[in-house]
Order: C-alpha cells, then structure tokens, then sequence
C-alpha cells in the first residue's frame, strides 16, 4: 500500500522523535511490503525561523493533500516572548483547526515492567486502562473574544461551544466506548459553567441513543483525584478542550512517564495527525536521552486508525512491549535495575524487535 505522510517534527526532542518515527515507520515498510512517503514541512518555531510564521501556507496545503500527518512537538523559551498569536503553539492550534480534528484520543495503558516507574503504588494503577477523549477544535483555546483590554490591564479568554460542536465530540466517545468497556465518564464544571450545563444536557439526550453505555458526569476537581487514587474505575473519559489538556498529563503519571503517552487527532474520516502528548522538552532537548516511545506510538495509531493497518499497529506495539520487557528503558523513567539508554538506542531496539518479530511470520508463512 501507498501512503503520504506529512512529517511536522517541529522544535526540540520533536526533531529527534520524529526520527525514530521515520526508522520505524521504514522498516514497518520493507517488512510488510508498503510504500510510505515522507514530506517534511516546518511549523512551529522552527517555522517563525525560516518563514516568519508558526504555520505556513505550505504546510497547511501539504496536510490538507497527504493520507495522515505526524507531529513531534513545537515551543521553546526562544519564542516564548512573541504574542499569543504569533507564538510556536499557534501552529499547533492553527493546524488542528485547519484540518478540523476536532476528536483527541489519549490512551493511558500501563506497560507491566513500568509498574514500579510510576510514584504512585502498584496496587493502584494495576489494570488501568482508559482513554481520555479531548474536544480539541474549541473552548477556551479559540473562543472569541481572546485579548488584552482597559489599556493592556485586563485580559479575555471566552470559552464557546457550540451545540453542535458539543454532539459530534459526544457522539464519538459514546461510539467509542461501545467499542470498548461500554463505561463514559463525562467530566466537566456543571456547578460554575454554563458551557458545562449544555454539555450535560447533550450527554443526557445522547446516552438515550447508546443504552447499552453506562454513563456517569464528574466535576473536573474531583476528577482529578480520582484518576490517580482510583484510577481503574475508568474506561473512556469525554471532555472539554482545557480540562482534557490538563487531565491527559496528569494521567501520564499512571505510565511512568509523559514521554509514554500517544494521541490520536481524528475528525469523521480517516484523515488524522498523530502526536505524542509531552512537549518540546526544552531541559533536554540535544541531549539524545528524550523518550521515544510516545512519539512510536503515535505512529502504531496512525497505522490502526488513519490506514487501517492492524496488523502493522500491532507490531509496532508488540515491539515496544518486548523492548520494555528486556529492561530497557530512556533516563525519564525512574527505573534503578535495566538497561538505561538514549533515545536511538531504545529506538534501534524497538526496531530489532519488530525485525524479528516479522522475520518469523516470513518464516511461518513460507512453512504453512
Ligand atoms: P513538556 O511536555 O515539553 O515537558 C515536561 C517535562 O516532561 C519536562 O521535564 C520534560 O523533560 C519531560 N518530557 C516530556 N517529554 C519527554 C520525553 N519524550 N522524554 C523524556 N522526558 C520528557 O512540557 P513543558 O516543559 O511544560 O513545555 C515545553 C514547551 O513545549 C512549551 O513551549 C510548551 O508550549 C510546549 N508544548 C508543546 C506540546 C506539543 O507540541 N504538543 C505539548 C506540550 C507542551
Ligand atoms: C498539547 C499541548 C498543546 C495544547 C499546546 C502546546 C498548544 O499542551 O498538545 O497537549 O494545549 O493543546
Ligand atoms: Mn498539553
């Protein structure tokens, strides 16, 4: 099979992920017998760099024209006085936008030898294994007005939904947890906001159509303490762009590390942009130790969800199992025996693993 695929790698550990995903990605490639085409374009503030501005024209084409988009992560100190418009993270918004992914997936599943990297105890965070569904396309991240007034000493965010903004992103996570564990815990702040109230509303009138999900709502205070003392009481979580921002790191605790974490930007159709969930990691961008493995698997989700390449997906995961398994693991997770190596090493490593795993399909296959 044929595919483009448009590469952002964007600003610090994003440039040095976004090439362990190419590596994988290539030998996924040769192993299974497709064709992956890579077209690199600049956003963020790599972008403000060469072309005065976070997203350029070019780049929105490009992944207006390719099969999926993969992301590594934008920002630094060096843009981080810019204003808001003008600032790395408005690409990142702008082309989320642009390409209206409005659904945001975050699985949180926990790999068994990264039990003890998390500061949590392992009686807790033992079977968890949930899926947190961010709106990403609205609320307060676009929400007009957005500004400073009174002469520079008072400023604006205005969060906005529509109604219909709210039902596709709801709709989804129902359809999603069908699939799933059948469980929606829909988190919002119902008691203050009257955004919350509509969002409620509407998930009230939309579980009529899926009797088979059990629903239930949650303030978002105290669904952050829940999902770090009983963590495994859920399986999809919905929520509002903000609250889903802040919810999918302090989630990543669960995995030992933010740089485990995957995502899936999606909208009705296949065409989707795949992302870890950490950032541009300024305090050790350079330095070859960023973990891989979020960025990995965002790609195994691009495979599953924009290519419906099961099969490949699975490899790609099976992979990071295995090379988990084997002890390895980047310094972020606090792990005192294993194997601690930097970012091409694990990568390599994951790639060894995928290597043999299909050489011994080859192998079965030639014998059956
Ligand atoms: P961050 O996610 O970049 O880093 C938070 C902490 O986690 C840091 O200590 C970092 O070293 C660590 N970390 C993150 N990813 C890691 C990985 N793969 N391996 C090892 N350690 C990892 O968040 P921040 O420091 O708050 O933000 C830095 C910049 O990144 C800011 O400019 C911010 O706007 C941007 N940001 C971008 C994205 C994105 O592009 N999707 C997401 C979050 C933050
Ligand atoms: C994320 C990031 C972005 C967000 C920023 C960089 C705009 O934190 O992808 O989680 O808030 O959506
Ligand atoms: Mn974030």
């Amino acid at each position: 099979m044929k595919r483009e695929i448009v590469l952002l790698p964007g600003d610090g550990i994003g440039q040095e992920i976004m090439e362990s995903a190419k590596s994988v990605l290539n030998t996924v490639a040769a192993n299974f017998g497709h064709q992956f085409i890579f077209h690199e374009h600049a956003i963020g503030g790599t972008a403000i760099d060469q072309y005065q501005t976070p997203l350029p024209e070019t780049t929105i084409k490009a992944c207006k024209g390719s099969d999926a988009v993969l992301l590594g992560a934008v920002g630094g100190e060096k843009w981080d006085s810019l204003p808001g418009d003008q600032r790395p993270e408005k690409g990142l918004l702008g082309i989320r936008k642009a390409l209206d992914l409005f659904a945001n997936l975050r699985p949180i599943k926990g790999f068994a030898p990264l039990l003890h990297a998390s500061p949590l105890k392992q009686e807790i965070i033992e079977g968890s294994d949930i899926l947190i569904i961010r709106e990403l396309t609205g609320g307060l991240y676009f929400g007009e007005p957005k500004s400073r007034v009174e002469n520079g000493n008072a400023a604006v965010d205005t969060l906005y939904y529509s109604r219909q903004e709210m039902e596709r992103i709801i709709d989804k996570s129902f359809q999603t947890a069908q699939k799933r564990r059948k469980k929606l815990t829909s988190v919002d702040k119902a008691n203050v906001l009257e955004s919350s109230r509509l969002w409620r509303e509407i998930v009230e009138e939309k579980s009529k159509s899926y009797p088979d999900v059990e629903v239930n709502h949650l303030l978002v205070d105290a669904a952050a303490m829940k999902l770090i003392t009983q963590p495994n009481q859920f399986d999809v979580i919905v929520t509002e762009n903000l609250f889903g921002d802040i919810l999918s790191d302090e989630a990543s605790v669960l995995t030992g590390s933010l740089g485990m974490l995957p995502s899936a930007s999606i909208r009705t159709d296949g065409v989707g942009l795949y992302e870890p969930v950490h950032g541009s990691a300024p305090d050790i961008a350079g330095l070859g130790i960023a973990n891989p493995l979020g960025m990995i698997l965002s790609t195994a989700l691009m495979l599953r969800q924009s290519f419906d390449m099961q099969e490949e997906a699975d490899e790609i995961e099976k992979a990071v199992q295995e090379t988990l398994d084997q002890g390895y693991h980047t310094p972020d997770l606090s792990i005192k025996d294993g194997i601690k190596v930097g970012t091409k090493e694990m990568t390599d490593t994951v790639i060894g693993n995928l290597s043999s795993n299909s050489v011994s399909n080859c192998i079965c296959n030639s014998y059956a």
